[in-house]
C-alpha cells in the first residue's frame, strides 16, 4: 500500500479531523509518514480561517506541482476548509490536485483515493463538496448530522496523533453565529451536535486505552443540546454531568470554545461542582469595544461579556481565562483599541490568541473595504496588544511561585536541558499553565505534583514533590 503524508494547519478541529483520517486510511493498510517526500499520497488538511494559511497551502502546492511535473506520479488532495471555501478555485488554477474534499466529507477520502489509485495514473480530479452557502436549511443540517457520525462515531483503532494520555472528542460541528470577518460557517456548515451516548461510549473507549485528559470540541460548545430518538433532551451542562459521572475513570476534561452568549448558569454551576472537569475557560471577546463588537455582528456588548466571567470567577475563583481578540478590524479606532486593551487587563486573560484581521472574501465584512486600516497599524497594534497580554501572563505565573500544582506530564519541554540522569519534561496544570521540571521520561503522561519556582510569561518551571 502507498505511504501517505497529511500536513495539517489551523485548529484544534482540523488536528482531530487528520487524526480521524489517518485512523481510516491506517485501517485499510496505508502507512502513514512523516515528509511529503516520502509519500506518494500528499494530503494537506487546510484551514481558511485567515489569508496566511490558505497562503501556506499555495505554497506547498507549488513544491508538489514540481513533482508531478518532473513525471513522479504524487496524489495530491486539499481536504478541510480552504477546499471547501475555494475547491471550484483551486482547481481551476491547479489543475493537477487529485482529491478535494470539504471538512463534512473527509469519511469519504478512504472511497476516493483508491479510485483514483486503481486507475493507477491521471484521472478525472475527485471532489467532494457540501456547497453550503448555496444550500442553507434543516435538510442541509440533517446530512451533515450523517455526515458527522460517519466520521466520528466510529473513531478508527482508537489512534491519537496526541498520544494516548491526550485526546480530543467532538461534540458538535459547525457554527450558525455568521460573525461578520469569519468564514467557518460556510466551511464547516450548519450547527450540528452528536448525541450524548456516542459521546460518553468514545469517551470511555479512549479512556479505557490509557487517556488522562479528553478536550471536548465544538465552535461554540456551550451551544451543545441533543434531542434523542424519544425525545430527551440533553444540555451542554447535562452532557457534562453524565461524562463526568459516567466516565469517573478520566482525570481531566475541559472543553473549547466557547461563545459568550450561551453560558447557562447550569453549565458554570456543573463545571464548580464536577471536581475533574477542569477550571478553564477558553471564550473568545474579538474587542472591548461596543461599535466593533456590534460591527462584528457578535451579538452581546462588553457589559454582558464580562457579566459572564464575574458569574464564572464567582462560582470558581482561580479559574483561568482563556481569549481571542481581533485588531485592526475594518473602522477600529485607537478608542477601540485602547478598550479592547482595557478589556485585557479587567478580564486578566491567562492567555490571548490575538489575531490581525484578515479579509475573507463573502464574509460581511469583506464589505467594509473602504474603512480597511493599513497594514502597519493592524502591525503595530498587534505588537502592543502581545506586550501587553505578556505582562498579565507573567503576574499570573509569578503569582503562582511556591505553589504546588497537579500537571499532567506532556512530554519533552522545548526549553534548557535537564542534567544526564534526567530529561526536562514538561506538562500543564488543569488551569493550562506550562510547566517544566527534570524527571524520568517514564513520567511521560501521568499525573505528577510539581512545586513551582521560576516564572516567564510563557512558562513556569519547577520541582516533582513526591505524590
Ligand atoms: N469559535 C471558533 C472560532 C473559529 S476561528 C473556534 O474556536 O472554534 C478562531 C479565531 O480566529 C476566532 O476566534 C477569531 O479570533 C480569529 N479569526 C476568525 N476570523 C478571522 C479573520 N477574518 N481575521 C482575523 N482573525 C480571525
Ligand atoms: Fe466564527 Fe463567530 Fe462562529 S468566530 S466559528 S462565526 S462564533
Amino acid at each position: 500500500m502507498p505511504n501517505v503524508f497529511i500536513e495539517t494547519f489551523g485548529c484544534q478541529m482540523n488536528e482531530l479531523d487528520t487524526e480521524l483520517v489517518s485512523g481510516t486510511l491506517k485501517e485499510q493498510g496505508y502507512s502513514l509518514v512523516n515528509s511529503a517526500s516520502e509519500a506518494k499520497v500528499v494530503l494537506f488538511n487546510t484551514c481558511s480561517v485567515r489569508e496566511l494559511s490558505e497562503q501556506k497551502v499555495l505554497s506547498r502546492l507549488g513544491i508538489v506541482r514540481q513533482r508531478k511535473l518532473s513525471g513522479e506520479d504524487v496524489v495530491v488532495g486539499v481536504i478541510g476548509c480552504m477546499a471547501e471555501r475555494a475547491g471550484a478555485d483551486l482547481l481551476k488554477k491547479n489543475p493537477f490536485i487529485d482529491i478535494i474534499a470539504g471538512p463534512s466529507k473527509l469519511h469519504e477520502i478512504p472511497a476516493l483515493l483508491k479510485s483514483r489509485l486503481d486507475q493507477n495514473g491521471p484521472i478525472a480530479p475527485q471532489l467532494a463538496l457540501s456547497n453550503f452557502k448555496a444550500r442553507k436549511g434543516p435538510s442541509n443540517a440533517m446530512e451533515t448530522e450523517v455526515d458527522l457520525e460517519a466520521l466520528d462515531a466510529l473513531r478508527p483503532s482508537l489512534y491519537t496523533s496526541r498520544g494516548s494520555a491526550q485526546a480530543f472528542i467532538r461534540i458538535t460541528r459547525g457554527c450558525n453565529k455568521f460573525c461578520a470577518f469569519c468564514v467557518v460557517p460556510r466551511t464547516r456548515g450548519p450547527e450540528v451536535h452528536r448525541s450524548a451516548q456516542s459521546i460518553i461510549d468514545e469517551a470511555k473507549r479512549l479512556v479505557e486505552n490509557g487517556t488522562r485528559e479528553i478536550t471536548l470540541l465544538g465552535q461554540t460548545i456551550n451551544h451543545y443540546f441533543h434531542r434523542d430518538e424519544s425525545g430527551k433532551l440533553t444540555s451542554f451542562a447535562d452532557l457534562l454531568f453524565r461524562l463526568h459521572e459516567e466516565v469517573p475513570d478520566l482525570p481531566r476534561l475541559r472543553f473549547l470554545t466557547s461563545y459568550p452568549r450561551d453560558f447557562t448558569d447550569e453549565a458554570l454551576d456543573v463545571m464548580a461542582s464536577c471536581e475533574r472537569i477542569c477550571k478553564y475557560l477558553h471564550i473568545p471577546a474579538q474587542s472591548g469595544s461596543d461599535a466593533v463588537l456590534k460591527r462584528m455582528n457578535r451579538g452581546y456588548t462588553r457589559e454582558i461579556y464580562m457579566s459572564l466571567i464575574e458569574r464564572a470567577k464567582a462560582k470558581m475563583p482561580g479559574i483561568s481565562i482563556l481569549g481571542d481578540m481581533i485588531v485592526g478590524f475594518p473602522g477600529e479606532t485607537e478608542d477601540d483599541f485602547e478598550a479592547s486593551l482595557s478589556l485585557l487587563s479587567e478580564v486578566r486573560y491567562k492567555n490571548v490568541f490575538i489575531f490581525k484581521y484578515s479579509t475573507r472574501p463573502g464574509t460581511v465584512a469583506a464589505r467594509f473595504a473602504e474603512d480597511e486600516l493599513p497594514v502597519e497599524v493592524k502591525n503595530a497594534r498587534h505588537q502592543r496588544m502581545l506586550d501587553f497580554q505578556n505582562e498579565i501572563a507573567l503576574s499570573h505565573h509569578v503569582s503562582m511561585i511556591g505553589k504546588t500544582f497537579r500537571i499532567l506530564v506532556e512530554g519533552n519541554a522545548k526549553i534548557s536541558p535537564g542534567d544526564n540522569r534526567t530529561v526536562r519534561l514538561s506538562g500543564r496544570t488543569t488551569g493550562d499553565h506550562i510547566v517544566a521540571f527534570d524527571g524520568p521520561q517514564s513520567l511521560i503522561g501521568q499525573l505528577v505534583n510539581v512545586r513551582a519556582e521560576k516564572a516567564s510569561s510563557l512558562a513556569l518551571v519547577g520541582s516533582l514533590v513526591a505524590s
